[in-house]
């Protein structure tokens, strides 16, 4: 049974709206119907992605797509907005309570606009950044030369261990201390294991620096119990309402009372105009979903999840980086058969297994880059919502190894693994 907290007569996400859109507009009907079967049919390992709940996706195909909403509730720029500022109150409201904040800003479009508004409240052009480097596992908004983060600010890229894969706090110190960075940032989109939040708040301290957790990847676990909460440490915590948090894609802020009036200007009206009350709308459910008995329940099965693939990965003779997880996402090198990651995401695709490639640790320097990494990162947060358990991530880590080995029934046992499992059970179309 899926795990998700959703009672039995919860309508399809297929309901009265994808009829008209299949009557209005079959073309697009049809990219949702095939969307629709490409994943269900697939083992969806990207760590990043999740199945929403019915209520999540209600919302965000509802009328409050409609609404123009400057500003927040209360003082906004247009008329009209009485309605939609309930929906806000209630998210900030839900986010505040899940993660004990005292600030919540549910406006960012996405992590990355998160990121900016936090840079844009806490720094100036030209200050200097301490980060994770991207080829140990930062993310583009952690200093990438093709960001803005990279082009407005001057970046110095912390790293991980080569052979222990996890973050050298004596190294952090040691930029810290000699860059005198305006704030450090702990986050990645890569690592495995807990960041110690405490170990950076010091480092910030020492240095007078503000302290930003890019928590896009662990939020989830966090709401669920399952991983620290950078919220008591952090100046400013960034973050995604996407990824194991299952609503929808979007970000969002945390911060102290001191800090929510930069903090707020910074999203409106310095980085972005009106705010989106549909998707703010479907934070507030995935809130709401996410305070429940239920989700604490999925958030540690995720993690268990996760611990299951890695051991039975570790099995098969792929190295992990870190040698495991704490979390949802894991990292493995698949160099023992031959392969990098691009070669290998392609063959594990063949066999309906889907998963992103990442940079490893001992990467050369080019990776720093590139998004073409020579490891591969799994993530258990979608597999989990289908309600998949230890076992079915034992079979998930035989039939990895057995698709990368090119073994051509490794395709048909996914499809019917994945079918066993349906995301949204009473969707219609599947195959
Ligand atoms: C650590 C981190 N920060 C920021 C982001 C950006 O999120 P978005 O893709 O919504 O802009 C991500 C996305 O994966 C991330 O992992």
């Amino acid at each position: 049974m899926p795990v998700v907290d959703v009672p039995p007569t919860a309508p399809s996400h297929r309901g009265a709206d994808f009829d008209a859109l299949e009557r209005l507009d079959p073309e697009i009907a049809e990219v949702v119907r095939a969307e629709t079967r490409r994943e269900a049919d697939g083992l969806q390992l990207v760590a990043a992605e999740n199945f929403t709940s019915p209520a999540v996706l209600a919302a965000l195909g509802s009328v409050l797509a409609n609404k123009y909403a400057e500003g927040y509730p209360g003082a906004r720029h247009h008329g009209g907005c009485e309605v939609v500022d309930t929906a806000e109150r209630i998210a900030v409201d839900r986010a505040k309570g899940l993660f004990g904040a005292a600030h919540a800003n549910v406006q960012p479009h996405s992590g990355s606009a998160a990121v900016l508004a936090a840079y844009a409240a806490l720094l100036k052009p030209g200050d200097t950044l301490l980060a994770m480097g991207l080829p140990s596992g930062g993310h583009l908004t952690h200093g990438s030369p093709g960001n803005f983060s990279g082009r407005w600010f001057d970046v110095v890229g912390y790293g991980v261990d080569a052979e222990t894969g996890l973050i050298d706090h004596g190294q952090v110190r040691e930029l810290a201390r000699s860059h005198r960075p305006r704030a450090i940032v702990v986050g990645s989109i890569s690592y495995p294991r807990h960041p110690d939040y405490a170990a950076f708040r010091e480092i910030a301290d020492d240095v007078g620096a503000y302290l930003v957790a890019d928590a896009a990847h662990p939020i989830g676990l966090v709401a669920g119990g399952a991983a620290p909460n950078p919220v008591p440490y952090a100046d400013v915590v960034c973050a995604t309402t996407h990824k194991v948090l299952r609503g929808p894609r979007g970000g969002m802020l945390l911060c102290g009372q001191e800090l929510a009036e930069r903090i707020d200007r910074a999203v409106f009206p310095f980085t972005q105009g009106g705010a989106q009350m549909h998707t703010i709308a479907a934070k507030a459910v995935a809130f709401g979903e996410a305070a429940r008995p239920a989700f604490t329940t999925y958030a540690h099965q995720v993690v268990s999840n996760a611990r299951v693939l890695g051991e039975g990965l570790a099995a098969e003779g792929f190295a992990l980086t870190t040698g495991g997880t704490d979390t949802h996402l894991l990292t493995v090198d698949p160099a023992p058969l031959g392969l990098d990651g691009r070669e290998a995401r392609e063959r594990l695709a063949a066999a309906g297994i889907v998963l992103d490639t990442c940079a490893l640790p001992r990467g050369g320097a080019a990776e720093c880059h590139s998004r073409e990494g020579r490891g591969l990162r799994l993530g258990t947060a979608a597999v989990t919502t289908q309600g998949m358990g230890e076992a079915e991530m034992a079979r998930v880590a035989a039939l990895f190894a057995l698709a990368l080995r090119g073994e051509r029934n490794a395709a048909t046992e996914v499809r019917e693994l994945a079918r066993r499992f349906p995301p949204y059970p009473d969707a219609p179309y599947r195959g």
